[in-house]
């Protein structure tokens, strides 16, 4: 019998456990046994695995997080750690892997597949929504909807004061979150990375707005905008720590929005910070749904032998794409995105 291994690589997002109970019940159903790894590509350094049956993904489907836990190890970090995870794999006995992930896991993945011939197939998740070779990640719209919901409620109190409301979502290197949420919520100013409009501009265009009457403005940026000035000098994005495995945590630009659109308008302003709120929880029917096409798709994958490839979604359709493909090119918002929120705003 074929065996086949699953893991959830990186930040964790809803819709992780509606992918594996996709994998895990679709490669049943081609004849395979599936084994679930542990915390990402450290379960496969370290043999950490459970098994996983029908039986045992029941119920998970609308569940957040993921039941085999995650984690941003990567082997090509660590000494002997590409050693570590092609032997167990070799002593699990296995056909190959599904590595659910993002940026990091894919590139992981990519790597094993073209350096090592590791028999490997990616599924793009990541609220950030900004994986190549495909035009949506599971977790991005569960996170808009969070995102959307928490504008909504700030309106309501923004509205009775005269006050600015700067909202931070989570985005590192594209604004995608900031976009769609704040198109979807109606905020009048959205930063993001792509396009740094200048903190003068945004100061600008909030004043006139309270000139016209309206005594309220919603700013929603993306944690990796970099604050611009008119003079073309940047800071940003704020970098809170470096985590174990190397990577910025950032958080903190919507304090540094708000502080300045405060001394330049002089307009009472306040800041939320919706951080991992936009990451928890059950995922929206459109993730669930998502995340089951996908996960089918890996499965399809495996038994045809499409290793080195990546689940995705073209226009309406489920397909697949080369991960050398994927790593190649991040995806950023469209202009025409920024440019809808600026002329409904
Ligand atoms: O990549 C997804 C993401 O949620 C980013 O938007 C954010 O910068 C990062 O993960 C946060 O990571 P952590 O959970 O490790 O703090």
């Amino acid at each position: 019998m074929r065996t086949l291994g699953v893991l959830t690589g990186g930040g964790d997002c809803p819709g992780l456990n509606a992918a594996i109970r996709a994998i895990v019940r679709g490669a049943i159903a081609h004849g395979f046994e599936v084994i679930g790894i542990r915390h990402g590509f450290l379960g496969l350094a370290e043999g950490e695995t459970v098994p996983l049956d029908r039986h045992s993904v029941a119920g998970i489907l609308p569940r957040g997080g993921t039941i085999l836990g995650s984690s941003s190890y990567d082997c090509f970090r660590e000494e002997n750690g590409v050693r570590d995870v092609t032997e167990t794999a070799r002593a699990l006995e296995l056909d190959g892997v599904v590595a659910i992930g993002g940026e990091g896991t894919l590139a992981i993945a990519h790597r094993l597949y073209a350096e090592h011939g590791f028999s490997v197939i990616g599924v793009p998740k990541t609220i950030d929504n900004d994986i190549g070779g495909t035009d949506v990640t599971i977790g991005f719209d569960t996170a808009v909807q969070i995102c959307t919901e928490a504008i909504d409620r700030l309106h309501t109190t923004a509205e009775s004061h005269n006050r600015v409301m700067v909202v931070e979502v989570m985005g590192r290197n594209t604004g995608w979150i900031a976009a769609a949420a704040g198109i979807a919520g109606g905020a009048d100013v959205i930063l993001v990375p792509e396009v740094p409009a200048t903190i003068e501009s945004v100061a600008e265009h909030v004043r006139k707005r309270h000139a016209r009457g309206r005594d309220f403005s919603i700013v929603v940026v993306a944690e990796g905008y970099r604050l611009t000035r008119d003079s073309g000098e940047q800071d940003g994005p704020v970098v809170r720590e470096v985590d174990e495995y190397g990577y910025e945590r950032l958080g903190g630009i919507g304090q540094h929005v708000a502080d300045e659109l405060e001394s330049l308008t002089g307009f009472d302003t306040r800041v939320t910070v919706l951080g991992h709120v936009q990451r928890g929880g059950t995922p929206t029917a459109r993730d669930r749904l998502l995340a089951t096409r996908l996960g089918l798709r890996a499965a399809q994958l495996a038994d045809t032998g499409g290793w080195g490839r990546m689940a995705a979604v073209h226009g309406n359709e489920v397909a697949d794409v080369p991960l050398s493909d994927v790593i190649a090119a991040r995806r950023d918002v469209p202009r025409a995105w920024i440019e809808a929120g600026r002329v409904v705003a």
